[in-house]
């Protein structure tokens, strides 16, 4: 017999179940991950954390419909994406995921709004449409004022703001970060991390974000850790640890 408690009115944004990667390099294979299975509700801001080559980048990588798994199920939105084709997964990922990098991946050429709106260029959107959405995001990260400048005119924490901007233009419901933070300073490292916490809360962003560093890992509300391809534990982080 059902309970309440049994009831679900949706599926949770994201289950992995039994997740595997075996990645071959001719006649080598190596298991990158081993029976993952997590749960991420809409609306969590998770940091995982791991020592080099524990398979963060590779969870991430298969979260982000970047790549498929060679094992178990991705179901994301209740939805299998487990076996799409790579089309299929460009779709997902232009619709429902954005991207923060560490090396901001800006377009040199292209001027700060048009790098924000460029998510929204490739989905075919009428550019004065595009351009305001763009600087709406560009308002969220406190950037307005550098619109028409280019990316090699602004600071590093800056340039970032602007990839978190890029990442949230079309109201993508989960934002991915590895290492978004590797190449700032503190100071600014903990800048950026104001508008991650901030696009979690007042946008209902879903944030899933990798670091080596405890400090920005802690921005987040659940910190899962990554041992050996497996994930060793999952625990509620304290707001009180934020500094
Ligand atoms: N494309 C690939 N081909 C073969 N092996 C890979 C590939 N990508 C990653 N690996 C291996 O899988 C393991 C996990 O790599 P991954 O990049 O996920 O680690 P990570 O936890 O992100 O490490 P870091 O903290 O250094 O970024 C490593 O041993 C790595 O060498
Ligand atoms: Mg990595």
């Amino acid at each position: 017999m059902n309970t309440d408690r049994d009831i679900r009115i949706s599926a949770p944004l994201i289950r992995l179940e039994n997740i595997g990667m075996i990645y071959k390099i001719g006649d080598i294979s190596y298991e990158a991950l081993k029976g993952i299975n997590l749960i991420v509700e809409n609306g969590e801001f998770v940091s995982v954390m791991g020592a080099s080559g524990s398979g963060k980048s590779t969870l991430m990588n298969i979260l982000g419909c970047l790549d498929r798994p060679t094992a178990g199920k991705y179901f994301l939105e209740g939805r299998d994406v487990s076996n799409l084709t790579s089309d299929e997964l460009a779709e997902i990922r232009n619709k429902k995921i954005g991207f923060v990098f560490q090396g901001f991946n800006l377009i040199q050429r292209l001027s700060i709004v048009e790098n924000v709106g460029l998510p929204l260029y490739y989905s075919g959107m009428h550019s004065k449409e595009a351009t305001e959405m763009a600087m709406d995001a560009l308002k969220l990260v406190d950037l307005a004022d550098t619109e028409n400048k280019f990316p090699n005119q602004i600071s590093g924490g800056e340039q970032q703001r602007v990839a978190i901007a890029r990442a949230v233009v079309n109201n993508a419901p989960i934002i991915m970060a590895d290492e978004p933070t590797g190449n700032l300073d503190s100071v600014r490292g903990a800048d950026v991390m104001r508008f991650f916490k901030k696009i979690n809360e007042e946008r209902g962003a879903t944030i899933i974000l990798v670091s080596h560093d405890k400090n920005i890992a802690n921005y987040g509300k659940r910190l899962i850790t990554v041992k050996d391809g497996a994930i060793i534990s999952s625990t509620v982080i304290e707001t009180k640890n934020v500094v």
